[in-house]
């Protein structure tokens, strides 16, 4: 496997865990990390052997931001020329269901690289924010935009404008966070999901994900074209098959990912 120097890759049965593993500055996300992290996800992604990723931190922090002493002295021009969060775009677009196993802060890029997976599990310590107006800046991995599609207008703006940080229980409230448990169950809790994920078909787990990204970013009716696509399309799988005989026949599916 790749030599990760801010990142521990590790594959656990079909599951492919990225820890975030810069402790000595609460896991922020410089330049280095962004590729790294980008690398294990893309690497798994073209892996038929794994079937879910999880991208977890540390109890203190799964990720406190981008790494601000890395931006500070940057222009705007240097900003846009190297176009400083672009490789995040790669790792947003894996096929592969991705959680969040979220323990201590994720502010800033940690809260908006949380949102870039589907699902956010929280530790009852994750504490969730976009404190970039504190810096004099916004949010910059697309904060703004998924954010609002989270929590709606009215909670992402109080977050974003005020630089307020939320708790675990309270993004749950607000529909960011899918599930709290306790800080000690994180990683068991991460595990079985991911696990449960993974036992399914890949062909259908890459459908739904594809379909859910649909509905973020189409209006509705082009979504529901979409849906309906990639309904029919499953149907030449050889998983289909076996899942509904699997059914009919009161047996649990063996499915091949084909
Ligand atoms: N970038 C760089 N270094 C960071 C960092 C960041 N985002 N967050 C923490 N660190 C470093 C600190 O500088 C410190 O290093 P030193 O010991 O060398 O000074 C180390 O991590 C530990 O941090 P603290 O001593 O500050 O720890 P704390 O427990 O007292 O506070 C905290 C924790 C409240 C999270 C605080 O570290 C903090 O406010 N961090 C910045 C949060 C932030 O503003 N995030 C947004 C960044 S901008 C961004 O993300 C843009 C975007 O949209 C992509």
């Amino acid at each position: 496997m790749t030599e990760y120097e801010t990142i521990l890759v590790e594959q656990r049965g079909r599951v492919g865990w990225i820890t975030l593993n810069r402790p000595q500055a609460l896991n922020a996300l410089n330049s280095q990390l962004a590729q790294e992290v980008t690398a294990a996800a893309v690497a798994f992604d073209t892996d038929e052997s794994v079937g879910a990723i999880v991208v977890t931190g540390s109890e203190k922090a799964f990720a406190a931001g981008a790494d601000i002493k890395e931006m500070e002295s940057m222009s705007a021009a240097e900003m846009r020329a190297t176009d400083h969060f672009g490789s995040w775009s790669d790792f947003a677009a894996v096929r592969t269901p991705v959680i969040a196993a979220v323990s201590g802060f994720a502010l800033g890029g940690g809260c908006e690289l949380a949102m870039m997976c589907d699902i956010i599990l929280a530790a009852d310590t994750a504490k969730f924010g976009q404190p970039e107006i504190n810096l004099g800046v916004i949010p910059g991995m697309g904060g703004t935009q998924r954010l609002i599609r989270a929590v709606g207008y009215y909670k992402a703006a109080e977050i974003i404008l005020s630089g307020r940080i939320m708790g675990a229980e309270e993004a749950e409230r607000a529909g960011l966070v899918s599930r709290v448990v306790p800080a000690s169950d994180l990683i068991t809790e991460a595990t079985t999901l991911a696990e449960t994920i993974a036992s399914k078909s890949l062909p259908s787990l890459y459908a739904a994900k594809a379909a859910l990204d649909a509905a973020m970013e189409t209006p509705l009716a082009e979504g529901l074209a979409h849906e309906k696509q990639a309904f029919a399309a499953l149907f030449d799988t050889v998983d289909q098959k076996e899942g509904m005989a699997a059914f009919r026949e009161k047996r649990s599916p063996n499915f091949i990912n084909q």
